[in-house]
């Protein structure tokens, strides 16, 4: 009888495993395969969303919005904040108020926002490559310069550079830092002392910290998340938090997210100069899917981050036994495996060739995350575990071939 209920308590409710024909969707993963890799015939595994249905509750909560005839001009509702605040409490222990938060239509938008407001063109910027590609795009596009302080890899991982760091700050007078906490793409949550130490240079050079913690909801394997603003009183002065529910929630065509600055001296001036340019204002699509990610997703999230871990173990015990000379880094965080092909001993172009023309799969390029991911290949496993055994396959395939 106990035996019963215990299984029935643990008995999953959502379902991942069903493939999902995402095309004629408008879906970049798809839509976008021929521009980006040359050709359709391929399996896409590269952008970050995730092939899987999102919670039904957002769906429920969107339709009865839309079931109503009038879709004017409208306000994030009070139940919006409170469940942002609600959620960075009862996940993160971290304690915001209203006035700490603004709405902003995308992680990366919010990172140009910052970038345009608290930077003048020519201003250095620093970025730890291998990283996330756009942060490099928004400083170069905006007339700014990007100040590599690249990562080191180490036996155990990656680990910031933190003397290089310093020396930067201190001789290079750069305005900003964009941390990528947890950073893609190798899924690496900072260490509490590594991000009080960040915190500490830049106050002591006056450098605004900007956090992109997108993926912040999505640890795996036991870690926590460590958001940025939270581990010193320096931290408090620089940072500027960039998240979403879009990551975690596979809802990023809602384009909503949200910035979270405490001091008052950079969040005063900047929040007015936002909502004066009308930066801040939400669509009620993306506010009331929020609220209900928020709200009512955290059984599927948690069922979600079982069968990323299962499919993350997958790659790691097929390549162990298939392709040994493939090394994938266990992430920390995410459905990102950041994957060392460097035993291949191919050029770059030779290794894109070999996942693309001959594996027929689309994986980002490591190198489009900087030259220090020369040698790696960035899988996306947010997919049915069907889907990524075939991909394996193809791959074993080829490279045996
Ligand atoms: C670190 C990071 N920041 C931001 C984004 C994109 O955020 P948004 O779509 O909200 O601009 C991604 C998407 O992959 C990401 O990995």
């Amino acid at each position: 009888m106990w035996k019963i209920c215990a299984n029935f308590i643990k008995m999953e409710k959502y379902n991942f495993d069903t493939v999902i024909d995402r095309r004629n969707t408008g879906a970049i993963k798809i839509e976008g395969l021929k521009e980006r890799f040359g050709r359709e015939d391929v399996c896409p595994m590269w952008i970050a969303d995730m092939d899987f249905a999102i919670c039904p509750e957002i769906t429920a909560a969107l339709n009865e919005r839309l079931a109503h005839p009038v879709y004017g001009y409208s306000k994030a509702s009070d139940g919006y904040w409170q469940a942002i605040i609600d959620w960075l409490d009862r996940r993160h222990h971290l304690s915001v108020t209203h006035e700490e938060l603004s709405f902003i239509p995308g992680v990366v938008r919010g990172v140009a926002y910052a970038v345009n407001y608290f930077s003048s063109r020519g201003d250095k910027i620093i970025i730890q490559p291998p990283v996330y590609h756009p942060f490099k795009m928004v400083i170069e596009g905006n007339d700014r310069v990007a100040l590599p302080n690249p990562l080191v890899l180490t036996e155990l991982g990656y680990k910031m550079d933190l003397e290089h760091l310093e020396r930067l700050m201190a001789e290079e007078s750069p305005r900003m830092m964009i941390l990528c906490n947890p950073h893609n793409p190798a899924g690496i949550q900072w260490d509490v002392e590594t991000l009080r130490r960040v915190a500490a240079l830049a106050r002591k050079h006056n450098v605004v910290v900007v956090s992109d913690e997108i993926h912040a909801d999505l640890m795996v394997f036991g870690n926590e998340h460590i958001p940025f603003v939270s581990v010193s009183e320096d931290a408090e002065t620089v940072a500027v938090t960039l998240s979403a529910p879009s990551k975690t929630f596979n809802i990023p065509g809602l384009v909503s997210s949200w910035m979270l600055v405490k001091n008052p001296e950079l969040r005063v001036p900047f929040y007015r100069w936002l909502s004066s340019n009308e930066f801040d204002g939400a669509n009620f699509m993306a506010t009331i899917g929020t609220e209900a990610a928020y709200r009512n997703g955290e059984r599927w999230l948690g069922e979600l981050l079982t069968y990323i871990e299962d499919n993350i173990k997958f790659v790691e015990e097929f390549m162990a036994q298939n392709l040994p000379m493939l090394k994938p880094m266990r992430p920390q965080a995410s459905f990102l495996v950041w994957l060392d092909c460097r035993g291949l001993n191919l050029s770059q172009p030779q290794l894109v060739d070999l996942f693309v023309n001959k594996a027929r799969l689309a994986l980002n390029d490591g190198t489009m995350f900087g030259r220090e991911g020369e040698g790696f290949m960035r899988l996306n496993v947010a997919c049915p575990r069907v889907v990524l055994a075939d991909a394996l396959a193809y791959l074993a395939k080829a490279i045996n071939d």
